[in-house]
């Protein structure tokens, strides 16, 4: 739009030097330009040598044509090299744009330089935090990460929500799992916040309730922190959430309508021919089969994401179960397990899916009663092939004394929730909102399987070294 001004005296980035410079291809025209970038590969020849170069802020770099007497021994793998030349279209068997180079500096040499062009394990990668989000792969996440903040920023305002800002040091425990980092104690020697303790928030969910109750409709992505001892590939100590609350709402349906949107503004986009996320992540795959892969994972979530009540999934397992029983059997009590959410989705329904309606045993204190059930609350999850679940969300209590008996029910610290149940006698409203865990939609997309390798620097237990 007009009001975004494009900064012309940074360096550009190998994208726009391309995307300004299309019209040389094919042609026999020349345009004075610089590569910055680290060198990807290099081929010494006799006569020439190739430098293939890219910045990272796009799947495919760029091809730079160096004489004999340009070549240093520096010009290694991994070196950051700036290059001024002649981009030329590629007189080579694949069409494109080279750099026909005039001037290469190196800024920075390499040591040992650990990445190489072949396909490197994620395990290894992890043992480079300085380096792993160099390949094509990682980098390609990285851009894919930054693609989905933008759409769901867009999808939430095309929607009239404002997005707010919640805290992230609180005093209350919002899932009530007893799962929460501590920063103050409150106890001797450490008052910083008086005598009541403070900790890193697991979910921003009751501060959105207030938000939500002034403004309407509110959403906000940040941070949130669980000292969860899981040592999983879809759990992390501190991930990133996408939380929505919306007043005025007493059923599921439009929440879950807003759920699927919102994901599908992150996944639909990559079933467009030609769309710019898409090219990017499959680019970024050297074989055949990474991109089938792909291909089919995004296909999955091209359709209306079936909905199931709790009781209905546990009835299709156990029918499974009598098949091919899995490791545990699906129990009501005791609730779905990750081979269960896994199955459901990858296996049965071959698509996201939502199961509502949970045993409000198995659930936190905010939920409201299911309107036809008792013994139900007015839940869901949304389960991802491959992954599990990928949201959670609720129609949340709006009457006083049903909260305050919930919360006295379930034995947490009615002091540190004063103010939350105070919401409740100025005008209360029946609302709901869900939270998505950005990291594991992450996962889903770009196939990468543990959540770990989606985010730059991933916190579990035991680990937090950088
Ligand atoms: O289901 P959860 O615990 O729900 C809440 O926190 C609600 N208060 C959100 C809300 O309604 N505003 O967490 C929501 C999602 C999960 O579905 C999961 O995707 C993700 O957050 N999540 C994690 N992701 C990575 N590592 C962990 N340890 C996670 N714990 C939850």
């Amino acid at each position: 739009s007009s009001t975004v001004r494009s900064i012309t005296t940074l360096p550009q980035t190998i994208n726009q030097i391309k995307t300004e410079n299309k019209h040389i291809l094919g042609t026999q025209d020349a345009s004075p330009v610089t590569i910055n970038g680290w060198i990807k590969s290099v081929q010494k020849l006799k006569n020439v040598a190739f430098l293939n170069i890219s910045d990272g802020n796009c799947a495919q770099g760029v091809m730079a044509v160096l004489q004999p007497d340009q070549v240093t021994s520096d010009l290694t793998t991994g070196a950051c090299v700036s290059v001024k030349g002649n981009l030329v279209s590629s007189q080579g068997k694949k069409q494109g744009l080279e750099l026909q180079a005039e001037s290469v500096k190196v800024t920075g040499t390499v040591d040992e330089y650990p990445i190489q062009k072949k396909f490197h394990k994620q395990e290894f990668l992890r043992t480079l935090p300085a380096l792993r989000w160099r390949t094509s792969v990682n980098s390609s996440t990285l851009r894919y990460r930054s693609f989905c903040m933008a759409q769901m920023t867009n999808f939430f305002a095309e929607n009239d929500f404002v997005q707010t800002n919640p805290p992230l040091l609180t005093s209350s425990d919002c899932e009530g799992a007893g799962e929460v980092f501590k920063v103050a104690g409150g106890g001797k020697g450490d008052k910083f916040f008086g005598d009541k303790p403070a900790y890193l928030t697991v979910s921003t969910q009751l501060h959105l309730e207030v938000l939500a109750a002034a403004v309407g409709r509110v959403w906000t992505f940040t941070p949130a922190f669980r000292a969860e001892n899981s040592d999983t590939n879809r759990h992390l100590s501190e991930f990133w959430m996408a939380e929505a609350e919306i007043s005025f709402i007493d059923d599921l349906e439009p929440l879950m309508d807003l759920a699927e949107g919102m994901v599908k503004s992150c996944l639909a986009p990559l079933m467009e021919e030609g769309n710019k996320a898409r090219n990017d992540l499959l680019d970024a795959r050297r074989s055949a089969e990474q991109k089938e892969e792909l291909l089919d994972r995004w296909d999955m979530a091209n359709c209306d994401f079936p909905r199931l009540t709790y009781k209905q999934a546990i009835k299709i397992l156990n029918l499974q179960h009598l098949k091919e029983p899995f490791a545990h059997r699906p129990d009501y009590e005791v609730g779905l397990r990750s081979e269960h959410e896994k199955w459901l989705a990858t296996e049965y329904f071959i698509s996201p899916v939502f199961v509502t309606d949970y045993p409000k045993e198995q659930k936190p204190f905010y939920m409201k009663q299911s309107p036809h059930d008792s013994q139900t609350v007015a839940c869901f999850d949304l389960l991802m092939p491959h992954i599990g679940e990928v949201i959670g969300g609720s129609v949340r209590e709006d009457n006083y004394d049903t909260l305050l008996k919930n919360i006295e029910t379930t034995g947490m610290d009615k002091s540190a929730l004063e103010w939350y149940l105070e919401l409740r006698k100025q005008g209360s409203t029946p609302h709901g909102g869900f939270g998505m865990g950005f990291e594991r939609l992450i996962s889903y997309a770009t196939g990468i399987e543990n959540i770990r390798d989606v985010t730059a620097f991933p916190r579990w237990v035991d680990n937090c070294s950088c």
